[in-house]
């Protein structure tokens, strides 16, 4: 079964390209590469053993889009393609509801008219802001505190449109947590281009030396060791979830879901700094400093849907994501430039 990967060239979208080739699909890529390197596509086919194949375009282009899915007579498409930067977003807020919202807009007319209506969409926990408390479950209420976390949230209420105007569309839409770690062999990792935003790409940086220390934002919230808490889930989890996730949507009578995608465990920021180190041997140097803007003390998910829904349940530890994401940023130190 031929499955569309939009952003397929990115972080989550390379790793889910694998755990799809070994559960049998057959991935095809669709990528601008303006936050991706197209060194990875090599890196896939190493990995996988398989050619890959990738289309290079926007899916802003819908005329395009719907080309490439007759192309392949596509089956189903997995949507990562979209910018991601909170902060960017809230400097820029149009080229986000452009390439985000308009993205989403672009991709799902090119799919109506080639009569594929099945889609996996890359949400995130961003849409629950500040929760009331935690575990966060589904049912929680919604909110947006940036540009970046309003796509998404404009994003879903769109689907759940579309599913209503028309109910042979099947949408699964996925809430992840705090994607992190990189693929075991060290092929394919997360290349933040830049100064990492994300805490575990700039612990990677610290442990390599490449920055001398890590500033961690806040020590006052009322958490344990009062440095806030994630729900760091490995990648590889994440990409055994949309495999579910399709799997789910293309059996007979499958219907549309919205799920978290989290291990339902928080690590503050200082038990990832020990991880690191435990995992590098390397020293991890810090300082506290004031809490970033728009920061939350706490959050993590009940994943107990998804496991109920898609049978998947997160296996890695934080261990396992620190050991993973160091393997790949020692033995790829300038990511997919060098
Ligand atoms: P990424 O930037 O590594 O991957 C996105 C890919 O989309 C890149 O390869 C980029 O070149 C491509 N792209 C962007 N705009 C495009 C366009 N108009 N046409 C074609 N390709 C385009 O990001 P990621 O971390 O892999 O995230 C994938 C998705 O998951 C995004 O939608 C992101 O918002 C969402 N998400 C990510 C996280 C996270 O922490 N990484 C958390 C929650 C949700
Ligand atoms: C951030 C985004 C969120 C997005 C998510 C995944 C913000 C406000 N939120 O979430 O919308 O969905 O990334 O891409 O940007 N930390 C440090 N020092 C650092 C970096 C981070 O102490 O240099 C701390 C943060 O304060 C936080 C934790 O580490 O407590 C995790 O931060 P981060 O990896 O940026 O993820 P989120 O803030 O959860």
């Amino acid at each position: 079964m031929n499955i569309l990967l939009t952003g397929g060239a990115g972080y989550i979208g390379s790793h889910t390209y694998v755990a799809l080739v070994e559960a049998g699909f057959t991935p095809v890529i669709l990528d601008n590469f303006s936050n991706s390197h197209p060194a990875v596509l090599q890196r896939l086919q190493a990995i996988t053993g398989q050619a890959v194949v990738c289309e290079r375009g926007d899916v802003l282009d819908t005329p395009w889009v719907e080309a490439v899915l007759r192309r392949h007579d596509i089956a189903g498409v997995l949507h990562f393609a979209g910018d991601k930067a909170v902060g960017e977003s809230v400097a820029q807020p149009l080229k986000y509801y452009r390439n985000n919202i308009g993205g989403a807009v672009s991709l799902l007319e090119a799919m109506q008219a080639a009569g594929c209506r099945t889609l996996v969409f890359s949400s995130s926990a961003t849409v629950y802001g500040d929760p009331a408390s935690v575990p966060i479950t589904e049912g929680f209420a919604r909110q947006h505190t940036n540009p970046y976390g309003h796509t998404k949230l404009v994003i879903e209420d769109m689907l759940a449109a579309l599913g209503v105007a028309d109910p042979s569309w099947r949408l699964g839409v996925l809430r992840y947590f705090n994607p992190v770690g990189a693929h075991p062999s060290g092929q394919i990792g997360e290349d933040p281009s830049g100064i990492p935003n994300n805490l575990m790409p700039y612990v990677a940086q610290v442990a390599v030396g490449k920055r001398p220390h890590l500033n961690v934002y806040g020590n006052d919230y009322a958490t344990p060791d009062g440095t806030g808490v994630r729900d760091y889930i490995h990648v590889q989890d994440l990409s055994a979830g949309h495999v579910a996730a399709l799997q789910a949507l293309v059996a007979a009578g499958g219907q549309s879901f919205t799920v978290n995608l989290g291990t339902g465990r928080g690590h503050s920021v200082l038990e990832v700094v020990c991880a690191f180190e435990e995992a590098s041997g390397r020293p991890v140097p810090y300082q506290f400093a004031p809490r970033r803007p728009g920061d939350v003390a706490q959050c993590y998910a009940d994943p107990a849907l998804a496991q109920s829904l898609l049978g998947w349940r997160a296996t890695h530890t934080l261990a396992d994501m620190c050991a993973d994401a160091w393997r790949w940023q020692q033995g790829n130190p300038e990511g997919y430039g060098d």
